[in-house]
């Protein structure tokens, strides 16, 4: 049976860690697109050659030639600018609205049935002007954030509970920005909630808030030491993971950036949510009741998101 084809749009730093993911894992063939030649054929190349060694068996393949992702099984999109210093998510709409048209319409015209994963930011608003460029169904475009979100909030925890990752569970709702909800009355450490925790003496009220807020400020800790680019290696991981559950059907529940409609009192509109994501793509969005407070804290995200939206339909008048 062929293997699946992975092609990744955008070959810079989380491009390239996703095509050595894509090969380690030996999850397809890879085909790596950029617009800035000679970066993704040089990518492909060093991580081909690396297979022997690996060893894994993946062909790569770089092109600036969007024909070359024809057929692709899945395409994850990272093209872009990322953040420098001092810069919020939401400074690179202008710029990455344009490069979503132009992605919109490749992914269109040459992979029309492929499931379509986000993480070009600002997130929220750029997965939502993707769909609406390349036309694609809702179910079969969504984002990558609250993998990622989720992760940082269960490393920290996991890191003041001195236990495995493995065993710690998270939620982070809303947009991929300033106003995300990490839940912590449905995150646990081996099914027991946060707020036991505490009680149980596990933790302070205060080190919790703390960690809520170091989730929250999450990319901008990893910008701020990097000094040059923002995260890449977490982001990668994060959209391998999404990648995975649907190519093997695995059926996995996982916060994305999905199209919700009807439930959370949305009615069409991308925003982060648990899911289940398997061979139909964004199979099912989890609508999990939330508390006032919680419901509060997740309106005011989507305030934020729509606020983009809104900026987004001012910038590029088709999308109106
Ligand atoms: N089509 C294809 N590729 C493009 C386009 C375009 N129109 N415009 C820019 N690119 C390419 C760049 O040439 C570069 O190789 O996108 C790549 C982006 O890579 P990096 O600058 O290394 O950025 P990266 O760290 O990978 O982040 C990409 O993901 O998390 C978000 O905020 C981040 O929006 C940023 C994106």
């Amino acid at each position: 049976m062929a293997r699946p084809k992975i092609a990744l749009i955008g070959a810079g730093q989380i491009g390239g860690t996703l095509a050595h993911l894509v090969a380690l894992k030996e999850l397809g063939d890879v085909v790596l697109f950029d617009i800035a030649d000679g970066t993704p054929q040089g990518k492909a190349l060093d991580i081909a050659e690396a297979g022997p060694a690996g060893p894994f068996d993946a062909t790569l393949k770089g092109t600036t030639d969007y024909a070359d992702i024809a057929g692709a099984d899945v395409c994850i999109v990272t093209a872009g600018v990322p953040r420098k210093p001092g810069m919020s998510r939401d400074d690179l709409l202008g710029i990455n609205l344009k490069v979503m048209k132009s992605v919109g319409e490749g992914i269109a015209a040459n992979a029309p049935n492929a499931f379509v994963i986000c993480i070009t930011n600002p997130l929220d608003a750029m997965v939502w002007a993707l769909r609406e460029f390349s036309g694609l169904p809702h179910e079969k475009v969504c984002g990558m954030a609250g993998v990622l979100d989720s992760a940082r909030f269960r490393h920290f925890l996991a890191t003041e509970f001195e236990v495995s990752m493995k065993d710690v569970t998270a939620f982070v709702l809303g947009g991929h920005g300033d106003t995300m909800v990490p839940l912590t009355r449905y995150s646990t450490v081996a099914g027991i909630p946060l707020p036991d925790l505490v009680d149980m003496g596990w933790t302070t009220q205060e080190k919790l808030d703390a960690i809520v807020q170091r989730t929250r400020d999450g990319g901008a800790e990893i910008v701020g030491l990097l000094g040059n680019g923002s995260a890449f290696y977490a982001p990668a991981t994060s959209a391998i993971e999404m990648a995975e559950s649907y190519l093997k059907d695995q059926k996995r529940v996982l916060p994305c950036a999905a199209y919700v409609e009807g439930a959370y009192g949305l009615d069409g509109f991308y925003v982060g949510v648990p899911t289940v994501i398997g061979k139909g793509g964004v199979e099912r969005v989890v609508n999990i009741k939330l508390a006032k407070d919680e419901q509060a804290m997740f309106d005011k995200s989507v305030d934020a998101v729509k606020g983009l939206v809104k900026a987004c339909k001012e910038i590029d008048g088709t999308l109106a």
